[in-house]
């Protein structure tokens, strides 16, 4: 099933889109990405960028606040399921997790309708960059350890160097705050559109942990062994923009006096391995969206869509000839 499951879906995803960055006339691939992002030692059948992770499921519990906002039907107050994966950066999938600079929480969301709300959310509020190719800069810098230069040649970079020298990793994914960074528009019923992004905010609290600090899962075993003693919550909460902020520009922070709606809760109640769970065939790409969401301009937006479809088609094609010509089928 998992097999059947992660080939059927992309291949609607699968065109090769290119950028053009309005500030430069630099392009870059979404095949420049994946082939910088896997490097040379690919990781057959995994994720080309967070492939270490864990499928997490449960249900949106909304309290219907943004229904005023947004008429996506998943906002009206209600129970609503979702598969998520908790994830670190990087395109090894055995690297130890505790290790990671980023942690991330991707989130499938089902109302009531034939649509899906797609979300992959990282620790960082701001990205360092505002353009598809500076990211690709970016990727490439921390690769070759010039990112100090990087970073010092650009200035955009100030917000998000500021967040990464004040962070503290937790020792649990429960405890860990994730952000769209995007900004997107709410469409409420009438078609007004109202900027805003969201963040998923821990409901237990930091610090009541023990963590195996010598495993390479450390933190999945945390998490799972957390579940056995009660479901993990956290809150969707919404920051709505001012005419004062961007929504194009994920490289700077909002001010904290921003209204800010509480969506509703995120309850996890059951976690799996994603080698066998539903969460492997997603591609979490941050375009799927209910009606009542939309994209902001921001071109980093498009550039990841379509580079998780690249990634998604790769790591497809991969089990499918695993199962096709390898030895699993003879
Ligand atoms: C141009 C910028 C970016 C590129 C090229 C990129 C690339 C990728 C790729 C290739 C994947 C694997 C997709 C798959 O095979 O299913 C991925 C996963 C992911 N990315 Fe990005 N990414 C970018 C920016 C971001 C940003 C800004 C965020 C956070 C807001 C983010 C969060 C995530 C998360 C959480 C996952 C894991 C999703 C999952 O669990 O499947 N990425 N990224």
């Amino acid at each position: 099933m998992r097999y059947i499951a992660l080939v059927a879906v992309p291949a609607v995803l699968t065109a090769a889109f290119l950028y053009t960055a309005s500030d430069s006339r630099q392009t870059v691939s979404a095949q420049d990405f994946i082939n910088l992002q896997q490097g040379s030692s690919v990781q057959q059948g995994f994720r080309r960028a967070h492939a270490k992770g864990f499928c997490v499921y449960g249900r949106f519990e909304a309290s219907g606040e943004l229904a005023a906002y947004s008429r996506a039907s998943l906002f009206q107050a209600g129970s609503y399921p979702f598969i998520g994966r908790f994830s670190v950066a990087g395109s090894n999938p055995t690297a130890p997790d505790l290790k990671a600079p980023v942690r991330s929480l991707a989130l499938t969301i089902l109302p009531n309708t034939a649509e899906q709300w797609r979300t992959a959310m990282n620790t960082p509020p701001v990205l360092a960059v505002g353009t598809p190719e500076k990211f690709y800069q970016q990727l490439a810098a921390l690769q070759n350890n010039s990112i100090g230069e990087f970073f010092a040649a650009n200035p955009e970079t100030a917000a998000f160097r500021q967040w990464r020298a004040s962070y503290q990793p937790t020792q649990s994914y429960a405890t860990e705050q994730y952000h769209s960074i995007h900004a997107f528009y709410l469409v409420d019923s009438q078609g007004q559109q109202q900027a805003a992004r969201w963040a998923i905010v821990p409901k237990a609290v930091a610090g009541n942990t023990t963590l195996d600090d010598s495993a390479d899962n450390a933190l999945e075993q945390e998490f799972l062994s957390r579940l056995k003693q009660a479901p993990v919550e956290f809150d969707l909460v919404f920051t709505l923009a001012t005419e004062k902020d961007n929504p194009q520009d994920p490289t700077v922070l909002w001010p904290e006096t921003n209204p800010q709606i509480q969506a509703g809760i995120i309850q996890i109640t059951l976690a799996s391995k994603q080698e066998n769970g539903l969460c492997n065939a997603i591609n979490f790409d941050p375009l799927v969206l209910p009606d009542g969401l939309l994209p902001s301009a921001d071109p980093i937006l498009r550039a990841r869509a379509a580079a998780y479809a690249e990634s998604h088609r790769r790591r497809a094609r991969e089990v499918l000839m695993e199962t096709v010509v390898g030895d699993k089928h003879e």
